[in-house]
């Protein structure tokens, strides 16, 4: 039905949009859990609803009174009284539903946003991976407010305007048939009409829009986020010639929307001048035939100044709700969505022990790789053993890793910690029993102390100072001028590229997990410094099993073995000294890291 534009940025890329019915149903499920708010905003709008009803009634009424008694007549002051205090009970009575609307939209819109974000993060890092962050953002703020405009259009406007309608046909057709018939008509047309040519003609342009929209936020994320690539190629030319195309595609499609919507305001305004020259045409004809009075002509004039008033704020509102849906239908689909490695729900706690490791027949396949990287792969690991990972690049070392903190699931075999396979338990649980330095560590554009105490949140300042000092990370933070509570920019872009790797190895002390992984993490520092991170994390290994990864073969001699990777396969494995005398890969690695050959 809607040709949506390539969905990029999600796994699975969603070919169809949830129905209109489907993305109603989400935003109602909020509605549904403050049913004491929710319940006296209708009530009171209903209320509200019954006044307006009454005001061409008041209006005849005082038209009549003025026409049929003599001057001076108290009563045309009483039927006045009447025409105003209904209109002020209105107004009151719809201001005070408003004071239960606000705190629903704003309550809700909170929740909304909370738990969209926990979806996302519930979300595997191949989802992440394959997403763009400005996208991401750019659907979540925006369903934010599209949960307003779906509420405020059918609570406010639409749910009211149409009990007027129909309540004001009705009242019509007993005092004037004809104009009743009339009213009825037009009014049943103009809802069709407008709901049908909304889905049909505009959903689909609007829906593309907003697909591109959230484009022109990948885009730019992407961008900006590299900047520091961009200048360095001076390629900024080429950036906005890029991000141009993008915003070059959602012109045309947002022209295409927003004429849609044009035309069927045009539409509507058609109809509304039909129900005016009906209303009032079939009052003046009864008028003529002496089967209506004057009173009856001033209520199909308000009559119809009331209906062609919610009528144009239907119309406008049949829009904003489409537009409230569209907005919504993203995050909406999220909620579909189950995440991609998913707890099971009676998952037992992940129990750390010794921290042994097994491999169990794992076969590995990436999503996006036509062949296995792990094929049947098989390996022990002993508690406290210290384990070196070497091999060439992309030969599966830091996939190991990614598979024992189960960020994939396998497609055959078993990893298997302390005894527990790690796909049957809490994976957070698991995740905390594992310290890993990564390649590449990225921090939050938060202050050092709160970098390094997030493997510990409950960390003291001397617990944080003693973990920096022991990664060789407390000096220069000290040079720091704000030492400690300096902000290191996104990502941790204000810190050099061996600052940041001390201050993910701080983290590591204080994580205190009795499985370690240091994937390439001294690679960014001078010799010296290294030597002396070294030592440390000597200390920081002890007692624990310890997975090095290191491409600067001198940092693994010490380990107790080392495994040679190739290919996604184990090809030798042994200390240092025996797989120098044999000769074979690491051996020839060895020399050309050493300078030999
Ligand atoms: N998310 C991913 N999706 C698809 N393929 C991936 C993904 N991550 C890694 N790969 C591929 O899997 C292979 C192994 O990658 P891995 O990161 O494990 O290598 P590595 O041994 O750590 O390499 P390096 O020494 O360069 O860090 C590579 O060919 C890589 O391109
Ligand atoms: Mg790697």
């Amino acid at each position: 039905m809607t040709d949506m534009i390539e969905d990029e940025d999600e796994t699975g890329a969603r070919k169809r949009a949830l129905s209109n019915r489907q993305v109603l149903g989400f935003v109602a499920r909020f509605w549904k859990r403050r049913p004491v708010l929710f319940g006296l905003g209708v009530g009171l709008t209903l209320v509200a609803v019954a006044f307006d009803l009454a005001l061409p009634y008041a209006a005849g009424h005082l038209v009549d009174t003025v026409a049929t008694q003599p001057r001076g007549d108290a009563q045309a002051w009483s039927a006045l009284a009447i025409f105003v205090g209904v209109y002020f009970a209105f107004a009151v009575v719809r201001n005070i539903a408003h004071r239960f609307w606000i705190p629903l939209a704003a309550r809700n819109m909170e929740e909304m946003t909370n738990e969209s974000f926990a979806k996302v993060q519930a979300f595997s890092s191949d989802w992440h991976a394959d997403s763009f962050a400005g996208a991401t953002v750019r659907k979540l703020t925006r369903a934010m407010w599209g949960y307003d405009s779906v509420t405020d259009a059918v609570t406010i406007w639409l749910g009211p305007g149409v009990i007027v309608l129909i309540g004001l046909s009705i009242a019509m057709l007993v005092r004037q048939p004809l104009a009743g018939i009339i009213s009825l008509v037009v009014v049943a047309a103009y809802l069709t009409v407008n709901l049908v040519i909304t889905e049909r003609y505009v959903r689909p342009s609007n829906l593309k829009s907003n697909a591109l929209d959230s484009k022109i936020g990948g885009a730019l994320a992407d961008a900006v986020t590299s900047n520091p690539t961009v200048k360095s190629f001076g390629a900024e030319t080429r950036e906005a010639e890029r991000l141009a195309k993008v915003t070059a595609q959602w012109r045309e499609a947002v022209m295409v929307t927003w004429n849609r919507f044009t035309d069927v305001w045009l539409g509507q305004n058609l109809l509304l001048v039909v129900l005016q020259a009906g209303l009032t045409g079939a009052m003046v004809w009864g008028w003529t035939q002496g089967t209506a009075t004057p009173g009856d002509v001033a209520f199909a004039i308000t009559a119809f100044m009331l209906m062609s008033g919610y009528l144009r704020n239907l119309g406008e509102n049949i829009r904003m709700l489409q537009k409230g849906l569209d907005d919504t239908e993203d995050v909406a689909a999220w909620t579909r969505l189950a995440p991609q490695i998913a707890d099971d729900p009676n998952a037992p706690e992940f129990q750390p022990g010794s921290g042994a490791i097994e491999f169990q027949d794992v076969t590995f396949r990436y999503k996006a790789a036509g062949a296995p990287l792990y094929d049947r792969f098989s390996l022990k690991i002993a508690p406290g053993e210290r384990v070196a990972l070497v091999g060439p690049t992309g030969s599966g070392k830091s996939t190991f890793v990614k598979l024992i903190q189960r960020l994939h699931d396998l497609q055959d075999g078993a990893v298997v910690i302390d005894g527990q396979d790690v796909s049957t338990v809490k994976q957070a649980s698991l995740r905390r029993a594992i310290a890993v330095v990564p390649q590449d560590p990225a921090l939050f554009h938060r202050t050092l102390f709160e970098n390094i105490a997030y493997g510990k949140p409950d960390a003291t300042r001397e617990e944080v100072e003693d973990a920096a000092i022991k990664a060789r990370a407390h000096e220069f933070i000290l040079r720091l001028p704000k030492g400690y509570d300096t902000l290191v920019g996104e990502r941790g872009v204000k810190l050099s590229g061996g600052e940041r790797q001390r201050v993910a190895i701080a983290r590591a002390f204080l994580a205190d997990a009795p499985i370690l992984v240091l994937d390439e993490a001294t690679s960014s520092l001078d010799v010296e410094t290294e030597g002396h991170v070294q030592e440390a994390a000597e200390a920081l290994m002890e007692g624990r099993t310890t997975i090095v990864i290191a491409h600067r073969l001198s940092t693994v001699r010490g380990a107790d073995r080392i495994l040679v990777f190739q290919g996604g396969r184990v090809v030798e494995e042994g200390r240092h000294a025996e797989l120098t005398a044999k000769g074979g890969v690491y051996a020839r690695l060895n020399a050309i890291s050493a300078g030999v050959v």
